[in-house]
């Protein structure tokens, strides 16, 4: 397990602002630490490489006192889990689009490179959303390089709600089963109820019996997404985004990527220190920063720079 803390970039003031995630052992089996740190250290190099709207940018990656740190760009939005448990009733349905969309983006991109990267983890807690509606994927814990040629994966992971079925054991993972993923998150957000598990024998009840207002177009879409069978889904996430594309009711427009993050507002000064008359701090409503909702279990501010002094830097 993972903690993400929010922490600000020396000297203090500065105003940068990053994500820090730090694995913790959490078991004193030395091999199941091994497998902990390599995926650790695989999210590391992987995100090293990539450069896209839809996934965080990473800065570095170190060693302190036996955890391993990752330092990224702080996303200011929550995670879909989070939206789902604060709003506790199916999400709207254009706004799921509009993510899927952009989770399609992200996924085409990673399943472009060379050699393709199959994300694996598809599920609300692994994608956040900010106050534009902007979406980044994180966690890229149990991504993998797909391989040429290979039968089956040496590892089969994932999350049971949102695997695929060749995620257990049965084949290699492959572009169609983030499609399989990215349908299964789509279910929950609009059913607001996980599928059943694919490796169970009985199929997810249809979305109809937990939101009736789901659109046919849409329901049509996940179903396909969501098939046991491979060769009957969408083939590729751009073949999906075309279809979500479709189902909106409107013409698709990308949000806005948030450039400046986030600025502090000025301190202010104690008491015996203040001017008898101040004028009034103006802090533009772009520079006003979100409350970060992040589902973890500390969010504090840290001084990332001191972090790194006696580290081995890994990437
Ligand atoms: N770059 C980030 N910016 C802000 N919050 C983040 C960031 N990365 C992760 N988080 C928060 O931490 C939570 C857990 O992150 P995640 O990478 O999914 O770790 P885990 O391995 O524990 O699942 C996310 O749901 C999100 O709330
Ligand atoms: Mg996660």
């Amino acid at each position: 397990m993972a903690w993400v803390y929010q922490v600000e970039e020396l000297p203090t003031g500065s105003g940068k602002l990053w994500a820090l995630k730090e694995l913790r052992p959490q078991t004193q089996d030395q091999a199941e630490q091994a497998v902990a740190r390599g995926l650790f250290e695989q999210e590391a190099r992987l995100l090293r490489d990539l450069d896209h709207t839809n996934i965080p940018k990473i800065a570095s990656f170190f060693e302190l006192d036996g955890r391993a740190y990752l330092v990224m760009e702080f996303i200011w939005g929550e995670s879909l889990e989070k939206r789902l448990t604060s709003t506790n009733a199916p999400l709207l349905e254009t706004d799921v689009l509009k993510w899927a969309v952009q989770l399609c983006d992200a996924l085409h991109y990673l399943h472009t490179r060379k050699p393709p990267i199959i994300f694996r983890d598809m599920k609300p807690s692994n994608v956040m959303v900010t106050n534009t509606g902007l979406v980044k994927l994180i966690d890229f814990g149990i991504a993998r390089t797909y391989k040429m040629g290979k039968k089956r994966d040496t590892v089969a992971m994932g999350s049971e709600n949102y695997a695929a079925p060749e995620q257990w054991g049965k084949g290699q993972t492959d572009a169609r089963s983030d499609v399989y993923g990215l349908g299964a998150t789509m279910y929950h957000l609009l059913a607001n109820m996980a599928p059943t598990p694919a490796f169970l024998p009985s199929e997810p009840l249809p979305l109809a019996n937990y939101n009736g207002a789901v659109s046919k177009k849409t329901v049509a879409i996940i179903e396909k997404a969501m098939d046991r069978d491979r060769k009957k889904r969408f083939q590729s996430a751009a073949e999906m985004r075309a279809a979500l594309v479709a189902a909106l009711p409107g013409p698709y427009v990308a949000p806005a990527e948030v450039v400046a993050v986030h600025t502090p507002p000025p301190a202010v000064p104690r008491p015996a220190e203040r001017p008898a008359r101040r004028a009034p701090v103006q802090v533009a409503p772009a520079q006003r920063a979100p409350v970060p909702v992040a589902a973890v279990p500390v969010v504090t501010a840290v001084s990332y720079t001191h972090l790194t002094l006696p580290t081995k830097r890994i990437v």
